[in-house]
């Protein structure tokens, strides 16, 4: 019986129409509906049923060709050699068992490897007669291709005519057309600005504009091509690395990653090593390939219905996957920022399974067209958290829903507002909302805010739930009875909570400002803000202009921070704040000794000779003055450079001193 309970035979037909379906919309239409995780996996599990049923492998399973016969549109071209496949190696293990296999064969200690990235792209094979560029052909089955000469004449990379003296008469390449990351983001912004259908990945992009019936539009095409080879030997090297070496030599291409590398230890380092380079490079690659160096050694080997034995290919688990997508459900941040969140059934991507997924807000979502019930490419590449890339439409039933952001709120039942021109939704329910009260609190005691120890979000979910915390303040009235009848709370961490609340109100003005959580505000910004203000009352009445001179504020900040304090509910919130008992240091500029110039305000404006106007400022703030961009009443003096803006003429209407660059010196010694 097979894994699903039913026979083998039925089993493997099954797997056979689905992977020629796969293939079909994989190598003919370019539109693949699996990901490649997901068709590896069951091209291998045909093949384990196969070798254990050898009597029902028949010469059309998928197991027994490379790839889907040629498009129409172009002449079919047969290749004299084949154009082979690689075997697969998911695991260390299997890399191993690779190695063991080839030193038991050739019988020797180690064997010297070639190792090069595997490269993610259409596969393709150039003649050159004399040196002169003849046919390009793709693999197609890998007996028969398609010539797609025309347009690969037009790929930069390829050359058309080989460089060197020692070319033979007759040269076919084998490598892979690429389209570079940069060039694929480019050409997606192009086609979607045109109105066109974008591509879905690098690869789908090159492989669509090779097939291109009208070659002048692959010319506008950002196509690479890399060589990872010869069809034969005439001519060339014995070894695989100098063939490779002597090719670069002819004018053609190579990846610049190929090493040559011993034994298993070699091989497992080169794709750990390419694999943290991944990320870096501005082509994709889905693995590495390892292939014997010396080629009587490959000879010997030989090869197996659909590869060669001498080489393998170590796959890089998948970036991307498909799974069901179950539910969108939706996140309240703590400024009432709505985040629409997939919840999906579990996949392995990226070398993490993943269960949720951001999809950032409810434009990307109808973007993406991704409903509740469909299926869903995940991806995840590197550290980058999980995000759904598109729905696979092809795989959808028929009455889905399309999604759409609720008009209240989910948690609190607030309206949702989204403001003109943004993107994102809000709740209106401000701390009203127990969600972005959780939020606000959090935030409140983080370690770089108030640095509450033992106040987690688990405490505060209780806490807002229990409808015992309001507002930040509230926190500091809870009392031990309270904490220790809390679930996972005993009296000594009730104890401890109560001590760093305790410590806590000893309060940075900085982190204080952090704490509140005002908009945009984020912990170096508050210290500015701190160093500038030295009291939250002066903050609380400072004008957006006076804002924007603060160092990093700008006039979104500004605005944020002074509708900040315009809210009475934020006023108070600091009121009984204080009330409870948190204090911070009043650190005004003036009371410090080394701060000479405290107090005074200039503004900077021409180019000067001695500094540039960064390090002015920085030396003019160091000595505790205040450096702003634009005169007013508060202006001690604007000192001018050469080239003067109009600020100089702004002072002298307002009567304002105006200072040289001699000036400026003499201020700062
Ligand atoms: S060697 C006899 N080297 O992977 C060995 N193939 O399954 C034939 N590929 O579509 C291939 N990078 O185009 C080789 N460095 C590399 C490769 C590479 C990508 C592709 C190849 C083919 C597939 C083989």
């Amino acid at each position: 019986m097979a894994a699903d309970g039913r026979s083998p035979e039925a089993r493997v037909q099954t797997l056979r129409e689905q992977i020629e379906d796969h293939n079909y919309h994989y190598y003919v239409l370019d539109d693949p509906i699996v990901s490649d995780a997901e068709y590896d996996r069951l091209l291998r599990e045909l093949e384990d049923i196969e070798r254990e049923h050898p009597q029902l492998v028949t010469p059309d399973s998928p197991t027994q060709r490379v790839g889907a016969g040629p498009a129409e549109g172009f002449e079919p071209v047969a290749h004299d050699i084949p154009m082979l496949s690689l075997g697969n190696a998911f695991s260390d293990e299997e890399v191993s068992e690779f190695d063991r296999r080839i030193r038991d064969q050739l019988d020797v200690e180690s064997v010297h490897y070639c190792a090069e990235p595997k490269l993610d792209g259409v596969a393709i094979a150039l003649r050159y007669q004399n040196g002169l560029l003849e046919l390009a052909a793709t693999r197609g089955d890998g007996r028969t291709g398609e010539n797609v000469t025309s347009n690969v004449r037009t790929i930069r990379a390829v050359p058309l005519k080989l460089r060197g003296h020692n070319v033979p008469e007759r040269l076919e390449v084998r490598g892979e057309i690429v389209m570079t990351r940069s060039g694929f983001e480019r050409l997606n912004a192009r086609l979607a600005d045109a109105g066109e259908k974008t591509f879905v990945n690098p690869r789908n992009a090159a492989s669509g504009s090779l097939r291109q019936l009208d070659s002048s539009v692959t010319a506008t095409r950002p196509l690479h091509f890399f060589c990872y080879g010869a069809a034969t030997s005439d001519g060339l090297p014995d070894r695989h690395w100098d063939i490779l070496e002597q090719l670069r030599e002819f004018g053609i291409p190579v990846s610049a990653e190929a090493r040559r590398v011993d034994g298993f230890d070699g091989l497992l380092e080169y794709y750990e090593t390419i694999g943290r380079k991944r990320g870096e490079l501005d082509y994709d690659i889905d693995g590495v390939v390892y292939k014997v160096n010396d080629l009587d050694q490959q000879r010997e080997m030989g090869q197996v219905s659909r590869a060669p034995r001498w080489a393998l290919a170590h796959k890089f688990p998948a970036q991307e996957e498909i799974t069901r997508l179950l539910d969108i459900d939706v996140q309240v941040g703590r400024t009432g920022a709505l985040t629409p969140v997939a919840r999906l059934e579990p996949v392995f991507v990226g070398g993490v399974t993943v269960t949720n997924a951001t999809l950032h807000n409810a434009d990307e979502v109808r973007r993406k067209d991704v409903r509740p019930g469909d299926y869903v490419v995940v991806r995840r590449a590197g550290d980058v958290i999980p995000e759904v890339v598109r729905s696979v439409p092809e795989r959808r039933e028929s009455d889905l829903k399309a999604w759409a952001m609720p008009a209240e709120c989910p948690e609190c039942g607030s309206a949702v507002e989204q403001v003109e021109g943004e993107a994102v939704a809000r709740c209106t329910g401000g701390l009203v909302c127990p969600a972005q009260r959780k939020r606000a609190l959090e935030h409140f005691a983080s370690r770089k805010a108030m640095d509450i120890d033992g106040l987690g979000s688990r405490l505060i979910e209780q806490l807002v739930d229990h409808d015992l915390v309001h507002s930040p303040a509230d926190l500091y009235r809870l009392d031990h009875e309270t904490l220790a009848g809390l679930d996972r709370m005993a009296g000594k961490s009730a104890d401890n909570l109560l001590e760093a609340l305790e410590t806590s109100k000893e309060a940075d003005l900085g982190r204080l400002l952090f704490a509140l959580g005002i908009r945009e505000v984020g912990e170096v910004t508050a210290q500015h803000l701190a160093r500038h203000f030295g009291a939250l009352e002066r903050l609380a009445e400072a004008g957006v202009e006076e804002l924007e001179s603060v160092r990093d504020v700008g006039p979104v900040m500004a605005r944020h921070i002074r509708a900040f304090f315009d809210e009475p509910h934020n006023r108070a919130v600091i009121e009984q704040l204080l009330a409870v008992g948190v204090r911070y240091e009043v650190v005004t500029a003036a009371e410090d000794e080394e701060q000479p110039l405290a107090g005074c305000t200039y503004v900077l404006t021409g180019s000067l000779s001695k500094r540039t106007r960064s390090e002015a400022k920085a030396a003019l703030e160091a000595r505790g003055a205040r450096v702003t961009g634009s005169v007013s009443g508060s202006t001690t003096a604007v000192i001018a450079g050469s080239e003067p803006g109009s600020k100089i003429e702004r002072a002298r209407e307002k009567g304002i001193d105006v200072l040289d660059e001699d000036d400026l010196e003499r201020l700062l010694a």
